[in-house]
């Protein structure tokens, strides 16, 4: 049932971390490596998926047979997302997405003065996943998010996948060395029909493969 399950659909793969800038220099970032995402394009295009693959600054070979576009910061990736969704019948956020930004980038390096350094202002991103799942860009849009949460993990889940809107939304316990940076994962897919579904640990494209296999049951034929 794997082989071409997805020929025919298109789907938006955001992946990584953005980057969000204080001077030309040096920016806020986080840890995401970018593998999971990765994962799941490479997956769907093993499935027979054409696929768009949002990439914040990943260092990782293009998956073979993506569309891929690179962004930086969490605006450009909002930009990309847009801009792809009209036509996808799947979207799935799986980028790290920077909640705040500095205010203003500074123009020029900021120097060393002597004096203490001031505080640097921050600004709330779009949520990106929010906008996907409050307002499907047509019915029957599968919208997945990830969250990545250290404690009360489903609890918090739960609530996070009512608030977004999202059909999917793929749970990761995170702290103590697990998720970031490393080839395996493990995690909970909880669905807005009140499903949850564990994924044993093990390599990240298997996560990927059980992902795509709850979008197909979602998917309109
Ligand atoms: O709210 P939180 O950051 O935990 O939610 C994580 C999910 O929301 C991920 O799917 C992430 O890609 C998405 N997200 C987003 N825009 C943001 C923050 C998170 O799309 N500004």
């Amino acid at each position: 049932a794997l082989d071409s399950d997805l020929a025919g659909r298109h789907v938006v793969v955001s992946a990584g971390g953005t980057r969000e800038a204080i001077d030309p220099v040096r920016f806020i970032g986080n840890r995401s490596s970018g593998l999971q995402g990765y994962a799941l394009a490479a997956t769907a295009v093993a499935r027979g998926a054409s696929v768009t693959l949002v990439s914040a600054n990943v260092a990782l070979p293009d998956p073979a047979g993506a569309k891929v576009v690179r962004v930086g910061s969490a605006r450009e990736l909002r930009e990309a997302v847009l801009a792809g969704r009209a036509g996808a019948d799947v979207v799935v956020m799986a980028a790290a997405v920077a909640d705040f930004r500095p205010d203003a980038a500074a123009a020029s390096k900021i120097k060393k003065s002597g004096a203490a350094p001031g505080p640097i202002s921050l600004t709330e991103n779009p949520d990106i996943l929010l906008e996907l799942g409050r307002e499907r860009a047509h019915a029957g849009q599968v919208i997945v998010g990830f969250a990545a949460e250290t404690d009360n993990v489903l609890e918090h889940g739960r609530a996070k996948l009512a608030r977004k809107g999202c059909d999917l939304l793929v749970v990761n316990q995170v702290g103590g060395g697990r998720a970031f940076g490393t080839a395996d994962n493990q995690a909970v897919v909880l669905g807005a029909d009140g499903t949850a579904t564990e994924i044993a640990h093990g390599p990240k494209e298997d996560l990927a493969d059980r992902v795509w296999d709850l979008v197909g049951e979602r998917l309109a034929s």
